[in-house]
Formats: C-alpha cells, structure tokens, sequence
C-alpha cells in the first residue's frame, strides 16, 4: 500500500514537473519569438537608417532648391516658357521630360520642380542612369534581400524605395541599356516591383521626372530606345535651350555669377572688361551654363583688381575658320590659336573642341567643298546638310565654301 502510495506521489511530481517543462517550454517559445522579432526589428532600424542615410546626403540640395525656380537666372524667350512649363506642371504629378543639351540646367530644374510641388518636405532622389554598372542596375533600383547574391550582405532597400511619397529624377535616361529598359518600365506603369531575392511586391507613390541630353526620338528609331518606354516619360516635355541661342541671357547670367563667386572669394569687382566680354557674346558654348559659370569662377578667383576680364577656352579661335591656311601649317604642338602646348596638353580637349577641329582639318583639306564626292561631308559620311548644322553648332563658317 505504502509502496501503492509512493507511486501515486511519483506520477503527481511527474505531471507537476511535466506542468513545469511545458510551461518553460511555452516561456522559450515566447522568448524564442521576440529575440526574432527584436532581430527583425533590428534589421527594420538597420533598413531605416540605410534610408534615412540617402535622404540626408539629399537634404542639403533640398534646401537650396526652395526658391530655386528664382534662382534660375534667364530673360530669353526660350528660357522663360521652359520656366513658365515648369511652374504650370509642378502642381501636378505628371511625369516630366526634361530635354536640353549639356550644362543647360536640367537637374536645377528638376529640382525646382520638385521643390515647387506638393511632395517638396518629400525625399527627391536621383538615379544617374549613366553612371550605373549595368550588374548593379536592378539593386540600386530596387534594393535586395539578405543574402539575395553573393556580397549582399544584409538587406537593402533601392533607390525608388527610397523616393516614395517624393519624386525620382531619372538623369541621362536615354543612358539605360536596352536590356534593363523592360525593368524601368514595368515601375513606372505599376509604380510597384519586388526587391532581388524576394516575392513579395513593394507599391510605392512616386512623381517622375526625367531628363536627357540626347534624343530619344533618333534612340528609338536606332532601335536603342524602347517606344513604350518613350511615350511613358514623353508625357510633358520640357526643352531647355543653349545658351548660343539665348545670347541675350549670357550678361545676365555673367552678372549672377561674378556676384555669387566674389561673395565667395571675397573679391571686389567693379565692372567686366568690355572686349572679353564681346567675345563671349560670339562663343558658341558647347559646354552651356556650366562652362560660363566655370569660366567666370575662374576669372573671378585668378583676378587682383576691380575689373573682371573673362578668358575664353585656349582652342576658340572666333566663330569664322579662315580656310586659306594649309594643312602643313598645323603642326602637332601648335593648337588652333597658334599658342604653343606640350602635346599631352594638346590632347586634353572636350569632344566637341575635338570635333570642331576635325571638321575644320577636313575642310582645310577639301579646300571648303562640303557637298559632292570629294567634299567633306562625303568624307565624314555623313549628309552635306548634317554637317552644315553641325558646323552651324560648333560656330564654324566656311569663308569661301565651294
Ligand atoms: N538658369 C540658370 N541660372 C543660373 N545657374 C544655372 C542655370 N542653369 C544652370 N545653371 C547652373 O549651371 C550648372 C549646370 O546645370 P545642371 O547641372 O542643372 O545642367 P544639366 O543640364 O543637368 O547638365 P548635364 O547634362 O551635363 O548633366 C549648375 O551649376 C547650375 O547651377
Ligand atoms: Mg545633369
């Protein structure tokens, strides 16, 4: 009976100690299910910092760009409706083409758009489409899981992730190779996508803006350019012009500058020297606002008294080419204004310096003919009413074209 009694008490400590195990084992589950969600909340903190990171670096343009549609100095025609497109679209979500050659002021724009729109407290984040390594296109787009590839080592949200409730500016759109077009497509129609390495689809609220200094028409009839990837950014196209059309903003934006860069270098600049500033009325500017801006930096910086004289580029030689000279005459350490230069600095010139003086060697050497079988153009392959607009562009004159 004792024995009867100690095996009762035995399976009573039993039960009560398996009570216990099971209670223990419920606190583990509990234990084991917020030490999961503190990692995932860690991995969310981790994931907000990554975002908060981007939006910072954006932060400080932000700022500059309040106001900027003000700061955006032009009294050209050209540039005033570009600018006056610009405020009647900000208001809007539509999607906005920015069109113009280097330097014209696209991403300041941009910018101000953004700035001018409901989403301006909003991130306004840029994707560069040309600088990106296609290998990594779809990660900086649309950010990846941990352990998603090899080297991802936690996860990461992309760049239109980054942008939503803002606006994404697309830079150099017509950059993008054909191949990954199909991915930026699908985002902008659906404005939703998944992140490498998962299945799960991320929707996101975003205004587009874009911008090109190419033409996407000529892209698309080349094939290089998807059609439905054009009419879906070609929905309001804005055309910054050149600056060697809207001469008549060139003083106005030389005045800006001398302003902004002798605040800075703390000069005191009186007035600009008159001849330079003739020639640089007749200057074609390949490189646009950019290239005044650095020029009267330059100036600015280099200059000891009160009046300001603006050098032009070392290879400009004045918008008339004399073609009398002969091909003998340019030897490899001369340039085109005859200064001489070692010729590893000879060969330090921008493209469309570069182009400028090929056009013009070939020239020299068909004595001015253009059209017909022995003319330049046949020799550039290209159509004599091509290289006349390019030769227009470039600021080149033949004197005596046969
Ligand atoms: N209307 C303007 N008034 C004052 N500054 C301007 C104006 N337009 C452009 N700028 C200045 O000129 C420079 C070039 O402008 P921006 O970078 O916007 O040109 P972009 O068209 O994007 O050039 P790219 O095609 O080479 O990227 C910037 O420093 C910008 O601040
Ligand atoms: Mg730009």
């Amino acid at each position: 009976m004792a024995h009867d009694n100690e095996i009762l008490t035995n399976q009573e400590k039993i039960l009560a100690n398996q009570e216990i195990i099971k209670q223990n084992q419920e606190k583990l589950d509990l234990l084991l299910t917020s030490q999961e969600s503190i990692l995932s909340n860690q991995e969310t903190i981790r994931e907000e910092h990554l975002k908060l990171d981007l939006l910072l670096a954006n932060n400080d343009r932000l700022l500059d760009a309040r106001g900027m549609l003000d700061e955006m100095i032009g009294a050209s025609p050209g540039f005033k409706r570009a600018l006056r497109e610009a405020l009647s679209v900000a208001h809007a979500d539509t999607t906005v083409l920015i069109r113009g050659e280097t330097g014209t002021g696209k991403e300041l724009l941009a910018q101000a758009i953004h700035a001018h729109s409901a989403r301006s407290r909003r991130p306004f984040v840029t994707i560069n489409c040309a600088a990106l390594p296609s290998s990594l296109i779809e990660s900086e787009l649309f950010g990846h899981e941990k352990g998603a590839f090899t080297g991802a080592l936690q996860r990461r949200p992309g760049r239109f992730e980054v942008a939503d409730t803002g606006t994404i500016f697309l830079d150099e759109i017509g950059e993008v190779p054909l191949e990954t077009q199909g991915k930026f497509l699908r985002v902008l129609q659906r404005r939703e996508f998944e992140r490498i390495g998962s299945t799960q689809t991320i929707r996101i609220n975003v205004r587009v803006i874009a911008a090109t200094n190419q033409s996407l028409e000529v892209l698309v009839a080349e094939r290089k350019f998807r059609t439905d990837l054009f009419y879906r950014l070609n929905v309001f196209p804005i055309t910054l012009p050149p600056l060697r059309d809207r001469r008549e903003d060139i003083k106005l934006l030389i005045e800006h500058f001398v302003k902004k860069y002798s605040a800075r270098f703390k000069k005191r600049i009186s007035s600009i020297d008159k001849e330079s500033l003739e020639r640089l009325y007749d200057y074609h500017w390949p490189g646009n606002i950019r290239e005044l801006e650095h020029l009267v930096e330059r100036a600015v910086l280099v200059t000891d008294g009160n009046v300001l004289a603006i050098e032009l580029p070392e290879t400009f030689i004045g918008p008339v080419v004399e073609l009398d000279e002969t091909l003998s005459d340019q030897s490899p350490e001369k340039n085109l204004t005859g200064i001489s230069r070692t010729n590893e600095e000879a060969n330090l010139i921008t493209l469309a310096e570069n182009e400028r003086s090929y056009i013009e060697q070939v020239l020299r050497y068909t004595s001015g003919r253009i059209a017909g079988p022995d003319g330049a153009a046949a020799i550039l392959g290209v159509p004599p009413s091509t290289l006349r607009s390019r030769m227009k562009k470039l600021g080149l004159k033949v004197l005596n074209e046969k």
